[in-house]
């Protein structure tokens, strides 16, 4: 079975098993190891992508059942001009110790921003709930994402 998707913008074709999750493609067949692969069981969010702009876990999800989706993953978040703003806010507020929550809290709080631009602190850490991070105990990393729609709301 040969399943067809778009990853980071690029037209893929996946000969594998469809069984196979989304995380395993694109670590071992695609390269793409910016998703981590922590858990494997959805509980961390350490491997957590974009599919069809919807933040979600792909150690979660077969191929199979992606036939014509559209994946971005941490590596196709960014621009040739540079991190994206939930990238640069976090490299400013030093949020990074080991890094494997890091791609995943990132593609997490992209797709939340998206949805509502103007969170309060109390609604970017319940977002952040799928998201475990076991090194900075979240405060630098909810003020990275504050600082990220005050930004945006400055520059309106
Ligand atoms: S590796 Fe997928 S949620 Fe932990
Ligand atoms: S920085 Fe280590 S798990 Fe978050």
């Amino acid at each position: 079975m040969t399943i067809r998707l778009t990853i980071n913008g690029q037209i893929r074709t996946y000969d594998g098993d469809p069984r196979d999750s989304l995380l395993d493609a694109l670590r071992r067949t695609y390269r793409l190891t910016g998703a981590k692969d922590v858990c494997r069981e959805g509980f961390c969010g350490a491997c957590t992508v974009h599919i069809d702009g919807q933040a979600v876990p792909s150690c979660l999800r077969p191929m199979g059942l992606l036939e014509g989706a559209d994946v971005t993953t941490i590596e196709g978040i960014s621009s040739p001009e540079g991190f994206s703003p939930v990238q640069a806010a976090f490299v400013e507020h030093d949020v990074v110790q080991c890094g494997m929550c890091f791609p995943g809290m990132v593609m997490s709080m992209t797709d939340f921003l998206k949805r509502n631009p103007s969170p309060s602190r109390a609604e970017v850490k319940t977002a952040m709930a799928g998201n475990l991070c076991r090194c900075t105990g979240y405060e630098k990393i909810v003020d990275a994402v504050m600082s990220v729609q005050a930004d945006e709301r400055a520059n309106r």
